[in-house]
């Protein structure tokens, strides 16, 4: 793992080729062995119900999940029913090394993006515990991300986030606006069958300090 740090802004540091390949394929087997126990599904808008580009999944005590009732975490997949998978140990290590400090993570987001999905700008904010980091991690396809302020209209950044690197929002940037504007197709070799992986690893309930 490469802890050399990009600052974007003041609590968004960015971690380029975090991930060396070895470490990429093993995180890319463990997250297609999550799949197959917990399938991707299709998260839709709240109340208008409109379906996300990305597919999603989860592994960790809970899972974020969005539909006409909202968004939030259950400690169960929307479709099986079933718990979550747990986080791989080599994706708690990730973290550790990147928020040292940090309580352990509780959830782990698994964004899937065909070459034609994005996210809009947006900002992480259903956790309780909004003083722990969100911690990201990039596998496959390069995508074009986007990070702004704490208000939707402050200027943003767009940089790439290629397969091995690694986001944090931490602190100030905790709550930073951001969002994927495109995916670059073919421009990684990891993933069977293209595209990109997001995992996103966050705190959901206050720690005990
Ligand atoms: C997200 O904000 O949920 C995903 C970010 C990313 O795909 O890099
Ligand atoms: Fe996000």
């Amino acid at each position: 793992m490469s802890l050399v740090a990009v600052s974007i802004m003041p609590g968004v540091d960015y971690f380029p080729g975090f991930l060396d390949r070895p470490l990429q394929e093993a995180l890319r087997d463990e997250v297609l062995a999550i799949l197959k126990l917990a399938p991707p599904f299709r998260p839709r808008m709240p109340r208008t119900g409109k379906p996300f580009s990305v597919m999603t999944s989860n592994c960790g005590p809970l899972g974020w999940v969005s539909d006409e009732a909202g968004y939030r975490y259950q400690s169960k997949h929307p479709e099986t029913g079933r718990p979550w998978p747990e986080i791989p140990p080599t994706l708690l290590a990730a973290f550790a090394a990147i928020a040292p400090d940090a309580p352990p993570p509780e959830a782990c987001l698994i964004n899937l993006y065909d070459p034609a999905a994005r996210m809009g700008l947006h900002q992480d904010r259903d956790e309780e515990e909004l003083a722990a980091p969100v911690v990201s991690f990039s596998l496959g396809d390069t995508a074009l991300f986007r990070v702004g302020g704490l208000q939707r209209n402050a200027p943003t950044r767009s940089f790439r986030l290629a397969s091995g690197d690694a986001m944090s929002l931490a602190g100030v940037g905790r709550l930073a606006f951001h969002g994927v504007d495109r995916i670059m197709a073919g421009s990684s070799t990891l993933l069977p069958g293209g595209g990109r992986i997001n995992l996103t690893l966050r705190r959901v309930t206050k720690a005990s300090t």
